[in-house]
């Protein structure tokens, strides 16, 4: 299986297209010909974004959006749809990440994360995964986390939103492959981006090491080649999986306990 071609009347709407992986990913496509649809919430720098990726062959529309807001949420896709555009390929990616001990966290900041992490990829696949289905082409890639392939302590908010997302989107992958859509979940460790910047202190920023870290780029290529083959879930780098594999026939309660120990912020 393949990507959708790009064709006039077609889009890649991709959230979270302002920055990070959600940029690149915007890049790479506009490369590739596709018109995009870029949602996030800082109109300045959407629109930025959107100047750089419109040129004579592509054409980037930004679309700013809340996606943590249901009602803002709605009214944006009702928007696209009665737009005309059909959106051949999806891309949930708009996300941040809490951390710490979860009884010292901000309730309604652990709320709003599983709105944009699991209420909003819901609603947008909800809204466009049927078209492409009766089209018999289309994609959805979800970016996820290797924080959804763990248990991970002190990220419990992240981890259990991503572990939703991870296994949402392998779900829908076995659901719909034979009707020529494909869906993928991407499940990076640490990249280099303004998410790290937004998180505080976070335990698993200070527990992986560097070398480990990748950029947007080559997060956002990793993603786009597996989606391209259909992959259920695609853990970009060598070294993780790697890793997962030599953890593989661990117990699970004593893995968790390894990682309680290893993340566990001074003082906790
Ligand atoms: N960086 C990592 O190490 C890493 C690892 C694994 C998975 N991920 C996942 O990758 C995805 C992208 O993160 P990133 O690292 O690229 O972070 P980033 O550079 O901070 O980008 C986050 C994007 O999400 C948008 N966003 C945040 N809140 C939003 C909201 N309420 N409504 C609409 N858009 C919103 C931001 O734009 P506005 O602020 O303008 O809205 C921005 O475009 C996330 O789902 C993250 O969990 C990241």
């Amino acid at each position: 299986m393949s990507l959708p071609e790009p064709r006039p009347g077609g889009a890649a709407l991709i959230t979270g297209a302002s920055s990070g992986i959600g940029e690149a990913i915007a890049r790479r496509l506009t490369a590739d010909g596709y018109d995009t649809i870029l949602i996030a919430r800082d109109r300045e720098r959407l629109d930025r974004v959107a100047a750089e990726l419109t040129g004579s062959e592509t054409k980037a529309t930004p679309v700013t959006c809340d996606l943590t807001d249901h009602l803002a949420r709605a009214a944006m896709i009702d928007e696209i749809r009665e737009s005309g555009i059909e959106v051949d390929l999806l891309v949930n990616c708009a996300g941040f990440a809490t951390g710490g001990p979860f009884i010292e966290a901000d309730p309604e900041r652990e709320l709003d994360q599983v709105r944009l992490l699991v209420e909003a990829p819901v609603a947008l696949t909800s809204a466009f995964l049927p078209g492409m289905v009766s089209r018999r082409s289309g994609a959805v890639l979800n970016v996820a986390s290797s924080a959804g392939l763990e248990v991970v302590p002190y990220s419990a908010g992240y981890s259990g939103a991503k572990h939703h997302a991870r296994a949402f989107s392998e779900a829908i992958h076995y659901e719909v492959k034979r009707h020529g859509v494909a869906v993928t979940a991407l499940c990076p460790g640490p990249v280099e981006t303004e998410l790290w910047a937004n998180a505080g202190d976070h335990p698993l920023e200070k527990a992986i090491p560097k070398p480990l870290w990748i950029t947007a780029d080559r997060c956002a290529e990793a993603g786009l080649s597996g989606l391209a083959r259909n992959r259920a879930v695609v853990v970009p780098t060598a070294a993780l999986k790697v890793g997962y594999g030599s953890m593989k026939f661990m117990p699970d309660g004593l893995k968790a306990t390894v990682n309680e120990r290893v993340l566990r912020p001074e003082g906790a």
